[in-house]
């Protein structure tokens, strides 16, 4: 059952111009959490924005016995709403709605996590790493971004024993190119007898390629959609995506109650 929190932030890390990691402490959604749920963050107490945006938890900030006390945001700066957060200071308080959506699912050993994060879309992959280590999964983060200075954070993979690929448009950083090409190299150099599932979050052009990849190579996807969500709680229909009906045809679903994580052979694109 989602609850509403009046949130305080902890902390506000600049990591760049654009992006930051602000920590939020909030106890009983930092307990009922799962990996790729979203937030609703209403980031004002003024009347601007009107509505509340969707955040993916990023990390869960524990006390020293380990139970989860709060959550961070990555944020990247793109309006109104992300700006109010990246302006945010510590002592601020912002209205937290969740849990909300469906989370990833959790494979085992010996099947292998396969994530696939473009820029801010590496939200949603801190916790489900957590998760899934906890299961002694082997897991693979390909992460690409712009450049060098906009791949962020891999300080939270690498302790999981995370492989990573990096990509960079630039070719600043791993390898030039977009996150897609190192992934289509790799699982068309994996013998169907290594179970792979691949997780996806990022830009919509991305999350299209790692499904049609995941449909070509064989492989089970879970995309992680990205809409703008006017409720959060399934009553405006903002936040629909195609998907396909058991007898060939297709219909809307709303993200923010079916998804956002979404199966991969399920989404009909645009
Ligand atoms: C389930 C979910 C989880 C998300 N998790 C994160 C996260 O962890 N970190 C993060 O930085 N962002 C995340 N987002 C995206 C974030 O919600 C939007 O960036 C935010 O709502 C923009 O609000 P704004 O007021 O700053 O921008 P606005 O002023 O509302 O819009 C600015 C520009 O961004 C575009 N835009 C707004 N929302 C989206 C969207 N959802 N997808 C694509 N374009 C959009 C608008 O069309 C416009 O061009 C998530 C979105 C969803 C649906
Ligand atoms: S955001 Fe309102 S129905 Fe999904």
């Amino acid at each position: 059952m989602p609850v509403d929190v009046d949130a305080e932030v902890l902390s506000n890390t600049r990591l760049s111009a654009e992006y930051c990691v602000i920590a939020l402490r909030a106890p009983e959604l930092a307990t009922a959490i799962q990996p790729g749920q979203f937030v609703m963050v209403r980031a004002t107490h003024g009347e601007t924005p009107i509505l509340r945006r969707p955040y993916s938890i990023f990390d869960l900030l524990r006390d020293p016995s380990g139970a989860p006390f709060g959550f961070t945001l990555l944020n990247k700066r793109v309006g109104v709403g992300s700006r109010l957060l990246y302006d945010a200071a510590p002592g601020a308080r912002f209205c937290c709605l969740g849990p909300l959506g469906r989370p990833f699912s959790l494979v085992s050993s010996p099947v292998e996590a396969w994530m696939v994060a473009g820029g801010v879309g590496l939200a949603p992959f801190a916790t489900l790493t957590e998760a899934l280590a906890a299961r002694g999964t082997p897991m693979r983060l390909f992460y690409g971004a712009r450049s060098a200075a906009d791949l962020f954070c891999l300080d939270r993979f690498e302790p999981f024993g995370v492989s990573l690929a990096l990509t960079t448009e630039d070719g600043s950083l791993g390898e030039r190119g977009r996150v897609v090409l190192p992934l289509e190299r790799d699982l068309a150099a994996a013998p169907a007898s290594r179970e792979v599932m691949l997780y996806a979050c990022g830009p919509e052009a991305m999350l299209a390629a790692v499904g049609r990849l995941a449909g070509r190579f064989g492989r089970p996807s879970e995309l992680a959609m990205e809409r703008q969500m006017g409720c959060g709680m399934g009553g405006c229909y903002s936040c629909v995506v195609r998907v396909r009906t058991a007898d060939g045809g297709s219909r809307y679903a709303r993200s923010c109650i079916e998804g956002p994580i979404f199966k991969g052979d399920d989404v009909l694109w645009e």
